[in-house]
C-alpha cells in the first residue's frame, strides 16, 4: 500500500479525493499497488464530512511522516505551495500539482530538486486540466521538433467569448453570470486579463522547445476589450474570436527564438479551434515530422482536473525510487518581440479615415455590419506588429483592432 497527503480540500483537492474513492479498484490495478490517502491538510475542517478525520492543519505532520511516499499539492499560489513542495522533495516524498503559477514560477527548479532525490514532481494537471498534454509533450513528441504550440488554455475566458458570440451578450454581463454559476472567480483577472493562459503557455513552450520560458516575457493580452460590435464583425467575416496562447519557435543562425502571445484572435473555420466552446480547451501542437496533432477536452473542473492529478500520482507510485526523464532545460529559451512578428489585423475605423487608411494600408477592401453605419472595417495584409501600430498611430487610432491567426491545417 502506498499511502499520499493532498494539500488543499478546494475545488480541485476534493475532485482528487473523489476520484480516487469513486475509481479506487481500477486505479489501483493500474498503479499495480493500493493507494490511500492518509491526509488531507487544510486550514478549515469539514464537520460531517468522511474526510475530516483525515484533516490535519500541519504541514510538518505529512512531512515528517515516513508513510507518505507522495504529497499532491493542489493548494495553487505560489506560498506557501512552494516551500512546502520543496519541503517534501528533500524528505524523498514524490509530488504532483495543478498549480500552473508555481511551475511556471519554479518548474525547472523543483524538477532538479525531485531528481536530486531520486523521487518526481509531476504537473499533468497544470495545463488544460484534464486533456493529457505534458506527457504526450515530454514522452510522445520524442521523435518531432515541435514548432509551434497554438491553444485555448483558458476555459473561463472560452466560456465568456462563447456566450458573447451565441447571445450576443456584453463582456460585462457575461462576466456577472459566469461569477454567479461558479464558472468565473470573484476575482477574475488572472483570466480574463490572460494571466493563466500566459503561464500554461510558458510551460507548454518550455517542455516543447526544451528551454525554459519565462513567462514574465510573454506578451500577454486579455479579453476585457472585446464589445458586442466586434463580434458582429467576426460573424460577418464568418470567423470566431478566440483567446489564444501561442507561441511558435524559430532558428536563425543556429540560434532558437521563440515568439509567444497570448491575445483574443480571430480565426476561420478551417482551424479546429474554431469548435472549441465553453470551458473546453484546446492544443495544436505542430511538430516537423508530425504535422499537426490537436488535444481537446475539459479544460478546468473539479474531476476532469482531478483526473489528470490522479494521472501523476498513478505515474508516482509506479516509478517509486525512479525517476522519469523530463526534457525541461532551465537555459533561457529566447523570447523575440513581437514587434517583428508579421501577421494580418481585422481593424475597425470610423468612415471618415477610410482614406487615410488607404493610404497607409494599399488597397483594402472593406466591411459594414448593419447596426454600426458610421464605421468600417478591414482587413490588412500581412504586416508587423511594429509597422501596423505605427500605422495606427498616424491614423490617430482606430475603434478596435485584433490579430488573425491563419488557419492552421
Ligand atoms: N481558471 C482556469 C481556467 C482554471 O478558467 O481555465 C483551470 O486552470
Amino acid at each position: 500500500m502506498t499511502k499520499i497527503a493532498v494539500l488543499g480540500y478546494g475545488t480541485v483537492g476534493s475532485g482528487v479525493v473523489e476520484v480516487l474513492t469513486q475509481n479506487a479498484k481500477l486505479i489501483n490495478n493500474k498503479a499495480k499497488e493500493e493507494i490511500e490517502v492518509k491526509y488531507v491538510l487544510d486550514l478549515r475542517d469539514f464537520p460531517g464530512d468522511p474526510i475530516q478525520e483525515k484533516i490535519v492543519h500541519d504541514f510538518d505532520v505529512i512531512l515528517k511522516d515516513p508513510e507518505v511516499r507522495v504529497v499532491v499539492e493542489v493548494m495553487g499560489g505560489l506560498h506557501p505551495a512552494y516551500e512546502f513542495t520543496k519541503a517534501a522533495l528533500e524528505e524523498g516524498k514524490s509530488v504532483c500539482t495543478s498549480n500552473k503559477e508555481l511551475v511556471a514560477e519554479h518548474g525547472p527548479e523543483l524538477i532538479s530538486i525531485a531528481h536530486a532525490n531520486n523521487v518526481n514532481y509531476l504537473f499533468e494537471a497544470s495545463c488544460g486540466g484534464g486533456i493529457p498534454i505534458i506527457r504526450p509533450l515530454n514522452s510522445s513528441l520524442t521523435a518531432d521538433d515541435v514548432d509551434e504550440i497554438t491553444g485555448i488554455l483558458n476555459g473561463t475566458t472560452n466560456y465568456i467569448l462563447t456566450e458573447m458570440t451565441q447571445k450576443g451578450l456584453k463582456y460585462e454581463d457575461v462576466l456577472k453570470d459566469a461569477q454567479e454559476k461558479g464558472y468565473a472567480e470573484r476575482n477574475p483577472e488572472a483570466d480574463v486579463e490572460g494571466h493563466d493562459a500566459c503561464r500554461k503557455l510558458a510551460i507548454l513552450s518550455s517542455l516543447a522547445y526544451a528551454r525554459t520560458a519565462d513567462y514574465k516575457g510573454i506578451y500577454t493580452e486579455g479579453i476585457t476589450k472585446i464589445t458586442p460590435e466586434d463580434i458582429e464583425y467576426a460573424k460577418a467575416l464568418d470567423m470566431q474570436i478566440k483567446l489564444l496562447a501561442t507561441s511558435r519557435k524559430v532558428v536563425v543562425d543556429g540560434v532558437k527564438h521563440c515568439y509567444a502571445l497570448v491575445a483574443p484572435f480571430l480565426i476561420s473555420q478551417n482551424t479546429p479551434l474554431y469548435s472549441v466552446n465553453g470551458v473546453y480547451n484546446a492544443i495544436l501542437v505542430h511538430g516537423n515530422m508530425l504535422g499537426y496533432a490537436m488535444f481537446y477536452g475539459a479544460g478546468a473542473g473539479s474531476l476532469p482536473t482531478a483526473s489528470a492529478v490522479v494521472s501523476d500520482v498513478v505515474d508516482e507510485v509506479r516509478h517509486l525510487g525512479r525517476t522519469l526523464v523530463f526534457n525541461w532545460n532551465p537555459a533561457m529559451l529566447d523570447l523575440a518581440s513581437i514587434e517583428d512578428d508579421k501577421r494580418r489585423f481585422f481593424v475597425r475605423i470610423k468612415e471618415s479615415q477610410l482614406d487615410k487608411a488607404r493610404e497607409l494600408f494599399g488597397e483594402i477592401g472593406t466591411i459594414s455590419v448593419g447596426s454600426l453605419p458610421d464605421e468600417v472595417g478591414f482587413i490588412t495584409d500581412e504586416i508587423s506588429e511594429k509597422d501596423f501600430n505605427a500605422n495606427v498611430e498616424k491614423l490617430g487610432g482606430v475603434i478596435s483592432r485584433i490579430r488573425i491567426k491563419e488557419d492552421a491545417v
